[in-house]
């Protein structure tokens, strides 16, 4: 079946800083364990003059387009989670001049209302990022106990109302539909809201289904070992939580002792101006932070 654009469309985000702070270098060798639809690791591949790349994503759609847009060149696509491929390349003794991590989902997940990512798309309840994985939000939303869902619902989406919320997704199943359970939601607020009150209940199952935060937590240090020495690694986040997780691993491997990893080039960490928000708005929230092996 043919894709459409908005299937396959996704527009990297700070690229202009990914670039300055990775600085790709001719012959460099590229690990891309988030690559999505290629935007980072191409803009890459034309610095290093098309030196061999591994580009890993866990979505079959992302691979198949990376296969036919990386198609005879120098790139190894590896379809798994970033943790699981990352531990391969470790036991294989794989070294890298640069690692990026643009974590999060992809603009075509969100526009694909049948991964049912989306708020504003009737479909099913799923968000899985791996269509094979057997955990989905419909399983989380219809058979976790209430307690669990509060956690979810408070931890990765910060949801204040987590509890009232817990209780209403308790009452409304079975909720099988993400419009089902934006309107559930939605009714446990009222008023007017910038953005759908559904919003943060979305972010936290979706990075509940995933595990998200612990896929980032383990890598970090897998990826510090696949670093040559001079080596960088970038990290975007998009979640206050994984931004947390971000800074609190450089911050333990730098510093000014003696045996510090790390160097942090970022000591804040750099943002999307206000021309990228505009064109990009998926760049509103993204941070990127970056650290070279010493
Ligand atoms: C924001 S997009 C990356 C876009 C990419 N940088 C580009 O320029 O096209 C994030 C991608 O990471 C993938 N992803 C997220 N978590 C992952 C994980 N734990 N393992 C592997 N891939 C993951 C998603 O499937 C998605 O395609």
């Amino acid at each position: 079946m043919t894709k459409t654009k908005s299937q396959t469309e996704h527009t990297p985000v700070l690229l202009g800083q990914v670039l300055q702070y990775l600085d790709p270098q001719p012959k460099e060798t590229y690990l891309d364990v988030t690559a999505g639809y290629g935007g980072h690791a191409s803009a890459i591949q034309s610095r290093t003059n098309g030196w061999p790349m591994v580009l890993v994503d866990r979505d079959s759609n992302s691979v198949e387009f990376l296969e036919s847009r990386f198609e005879g060149q120098h790139v190894d696509i590896i379809h798994d989670d970033f943790l699981h491929a990352s531990q391969e390349l470790a036991e294989n003794n794989r070294k890298f001049d640069m690692i990026l991590a643009d974590l999060g989902v992809s603009s075509p997940h969100l526009n694909i209302a049948s991964r049912g990512f989306a708020i504003k798309q009737d479909g099913p309840l799923d968000m899985r990022m791996d269509q094979s994985q057997t955990l989905t939000a419909e399983k989380i939303v219809n058979t976790y106990s209430e307690s669990d869902l509060v956690r979810i619902l408070r931890e990765y989406g910060e949801e204040p109302r987590a509890f009232r919320i817990a209780r209403a997704i308790m009452h409304g199943r079975p909720i099988r539909t993400t419009h089902q359970l934006a309107e559930i939601v939605a009714q446990q607020f009222r008023g007017y809201h910038k953005v759908h009150p559904a919003t943060r209940t979305f972010q936290g199952i979706r990075i509940a289904v995933n595990d998200e935060l612990g896929q980032v937590e383990r890598a970090i240090p897998i990826w510090l070992s696949l670093l040559k020495p001079g080596g960088r690694l970038g990290i975007i986040s998009f979640h206050s939580l994984e931004d947390r997780i971000v800074k609190k691993a450089f911050a333990d491997r730098s510093g000014s002792v003696y045996d510090s990893e790390l160097t942090v080039l970022t000591k804040r960490p750099s943002v999307a101006d206000k021309f990228e928000i505009v064109s990009n708005p998926r760049a509103r929230s993204a941070k990127l932070r970056v650290a070279v092996k010493k």
